[in-house]
């Protein structure tokens, strides 16, 4: 399948959801295992453990323990382990002898194969020597759900060499508050956005048969389920209050299409919606994605968050308390991660009636399934010799070129970019010069951390720009520096003046700013705006009268208000990863021409934060009479913009059915013309807006997208096709309703208005 022409349209499909066929073979062994175990062994199954229960670290070197792997998998016949040790990335033959050797001792001990499940979030996090793809908010950028299905069909292949079957990816919870710790681990603000993406990365990961999950393919766990990304603090693992209806319509949509897309498995939400854990929301977890999707997958706790339902969200009394909630809510699998005790309490819950036996036979069946579809059985070991194309050049290509489609192009001033060749580039700022900054997170370590141990064979920013235009042409002066491993957001003493010294020498300053890596709540903020350092090299940087572009290199939007009037070229390279460097060489030097877009709202001001499907009423202009006042929507950069070295023009925008029903069509054309130098490539979208509707409507809604490549002069006619449906809304009443009136439609800076001919109303929960 050709990566550079796309013209498949992206919607969003409102077919009512299927899940898993189930298959009869699967189901009559899982049947016939169940009548065979003790209430010990299938509480074993609903149980994982992290690595670290299983051994100690020995010289710097993780042992397994036959002691402890006794203890755990002979007496507590625990079915499921995690994490790395360390947790640091192992090589693809160290996890081949760790897993092998769990599978040897769950063979013999249970009859019954283990399920490993590692974060290999962006490309391989945890085997060292593997392929590392830009983090999902590049994906996000990338517009290009067919990268995606790349990415995650070589994600799959490496994690096999290393004889994992499962991950905790993709991450689909929309990055809607920038002051998130995790908006870079999503595929940005919009929920058809994380939707498509999402579902393509578990056919990626997959494959297209769920019940048979090929040897060069791992299960998904889509996460994290669901509303975790708006904390109404913005700090990670905090309450999130929102309503049934926004729940319903764009936190649950990527997830059920990520369920039919054939999800085998879904961690939940560490946090609470409107008060209420998600841990223990049986409507949630048993209702909407169980009962109303017939989904049989199988549902895991995020880390330790059944201990936290009374540690940390007081909803139980103590542990005990806390498993009977978790459990009766529709949990299958507990993340302990490091306590048997969990074994022991949930048995004598089941033997004191407060579990039911029906309910823990659900939740073995469910896992069971599982490694059955996985053909763990049958293979519970894959050997890092049948997998060639581990860490290949073939694999290093496709993440280069996701990191090519996925740096965003925001400003051109006077086209200084891209850059003729025999200038003199000063190279700047904390983020020239560190593997660390390309990959963020889940890189090596949670925190990516140790990033620049690991990857010291790949191109930082400097060393990328020195390649593409000479060493004598390039200088690093950083001027500002993090502390090496240390904490995100620390810097060393800066030593701006020599930056600006350097600065007098060269031509093009590329001033390289942003953050550090790092993940969950050690990421955690109280200021959005850039450091003062970082804003303070800049500006001494711009005094020099010499042009900068400026290179942001952020797991999310931070301010940069003062800083962008003093920059001619602007570039959010996001978290590219390991080919990030080279690709923005590429793009610097006009070797590769950008076609991404932002995938999220940059904010202007630290309050100001909105996504681009606001509220119309957000807007207002003055009002009349004595309380005159307007509400203006200010961004930096909106959701979907990025330039091109090239220039698109729209035209001749039509629709197939201008008045339509419920049950409708809707085909959308329109001719897009590559009207300037170069070969590139246009994501093309569709947006809607309700221009009346019984709640506040939203300012516009994507509908669907497509990435075309045009060469110059060359006009393509671009189709995009949505059921009429894909216009309805949820109500007040949390069911979904498509309103009569009129819908303005857009794609470029064409519009044109449809008018639906009859309000209808669902009464089931999903179209
Ligand atoms: C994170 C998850 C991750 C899990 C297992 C948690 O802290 O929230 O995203 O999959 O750990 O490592």
């Amino acid at each position: 399948m050709s990566l550079t022409i796309l013209t498949a349209a992206c919607s969003k499909q409102a077919a009512t959801p299927t899940a898993i066929p189930s298959d009869p073979r699967i189901e009559e062994r899982v049947d016939s295992l169940l009548t065979q175990m003790t209430l010990d062994e299938k509480i074993g199954q609903m149980t994982e453990l992290a690595i670290d229960v299983l051994g100690n670290m020995v010289d710097g070197e993780f042992r397994l323990d036959d002691a402890k792997l006794h203890k755990a998998i002979g007496e507590y016949k625990v079915g499921s382990v995690l994490n790395a040790p360390g947790p640091v990335a192992q090589s693809a033959q160290c996890w081949n002898d760790i897993i092998g050797r769990i599978q040897e001792v769950s063979m013999k001990e249970i009859g019954i194969p283990c399920i490993y499940g590692l974060d290999q979030n962006h490309g391989t996090t945890y085997t060292l020597g593997g392929t590392f793809f830009p983090q999902n908010i590049n994906m996000g950028a990338s517009f290009n759900p067919e990268l995606v299905g790349e990415a995650t069909r070589i994600t799959a292949y490496e994690t096999r060499a290393s004889n994992c079957p499962w991950t905790y990816s993709p991450t689909v919870d929309m990055a809607r508050d920038p002051r998130w710790p995790r908006v870079w681990e999503n595929y940005g603000e919009d929920c058809l956005l994380n939707a498509v993406m999402g579902s393509a990365a578990v056919r990626g990961f997959q494959g297209y048969d769920p019940n048979h999950v090929g040897a060069d393919r791992i299960a998904t766990s889509v996460k994290h389920y669901m509303g975790y990304s708006q904390p109404r603090t913005g700090k990670d693992r905090t309450p999130a209050y929102i309503s049934t209806a926004e729940l319903r319509e764009k936190c649950f949509a990527p997830f059920k299409a990520c369920v039919e897309a054939g999800a085998l498995t879904i961690m939940v939400n560490s946090s609470s919606i409107n008060g209420l854990p998600v841990h223990a929301n049986r409507e949630l977890l048993t209702q909407w994605l169980k009962e109303e999707l017939g989904w049989d997958g199988m549902l895991v706790t995020d880390w330790a968050d059944i201990n936290n339902l009374y540690t940390r969200e007081h909803i139980a009394t103590d542990k005990k308390d806390a498993i009977r909630i978790a459990i009766n809510a529709g949990i299958d699998m507990a993340m302990e991660p490091y306590d048997l005790h969990f074994c022991t309490l949930l048995k004598e819950l089941v033997q004191e009636g407060k579990v039911p036996m029906s309910r823990i036979d659900d939740a073995v069946r469910r896992v069971l399934r599982l490694k059955s579809r996985l053909g763990l059985f049958e293979r519970p070991n894959t050997l890092l010799a049948d997998y060639p194309l581990f860490g290949s050049k073939e694999h290093a290509a496709v993440a280069l070129r996701a990191a090519e489609e996925s740096e965003v192009l925001l400003k051109n001033k006077n086209n200084i970019l891209p850059l003729s060749k025999g200038k003199k580039l000063l190279v700047t700022g904390p983020n020239a010069n560190a593997m660390r900054c390309l990959n963020g997170g889940w890189s090596y370590t949670w925190q990516g951390h140790l990033a620049d141990r690991f990857a010291s064979q790949y191109n930082t920013i400097y060393e990328a720009l020195q390649q593409k235009f000479g060493t004598e042409n390039v200088r690093l002066e950083q001027g500002v520096t993090y502390v090496p491993e240390g904490g995100y957001a620390e810097e060393n003493e800066p030593e701006i003046d020599k930056a600006v010294a350097a600065a007098r020498q060269a031509d093009v300053i590329i001033a390289c700013i942003g953050e550090n890596s790092y993940c969950e709540t050690p990421g955690n903020l109280s200021d959005l705006t850039l450091s003062t350092n970082q804003r303070n090299l800049v500006k001494a940087l711009a005094d020099t009268g010499k042009p900068i572009v400026l290179v942001l290199n952020e797991g999310r939007p931070r301010i940069i208000n003062d800083l962008e009037p003093l920059a001619d070229g602007i570039i959010d390279i996001l978290l590219p990863g390991n080919y990030g460097g080279d690709a923005l060489a590429n793009i610097l030097a006009g070797d590769a021409n950008p076609s991404a877009k932002m995938p999220y709202t940059y904010p202007r001001h630290p309050a100001e934060l909105i996504t681009y499907d606001y509220r119309v009423s957000e807007e207002m202009d003055k009002m009349e009479g004595a309380y005159d006042y307007d509400a203006v929507v200010s961004v930096q950069w909106p959701f979907g913009y990025g330039l091109s070295y090239t220039r698109f023009d729209y035209s001749n925008f039509q629709v197939s059915t201008p008045s339509f029903d419920a049950t409708d069509e809707l085909r959308f054309s329109v001719d897009v013309t590559n009207s300037g130098p170069r070969a590139g490539k246009e994501v093309v979208m569709l947006f809607s807006s309700d221009l009346v509707a019984s709640l506040t409507p939203e300012n516009r809604r994507l509908r669907a997208f497509s990435k075309v490549e045009l060469q110059p002069g060359e006009t393509k006619n671009v189709t995009l096709t949505i059921p009429a449906s894909d216009l309805a809304f949820v109500g007040a009443d949390g069911k979904w309703v498509l309103e009569q009136g009129d819908f303005r439609m857009q794609s470029g800076n064409q519009t044109l208005n449809i008018t639906c001919r009859q309000t209808h109303r669902w009464e089931t929960p999903n179209r």
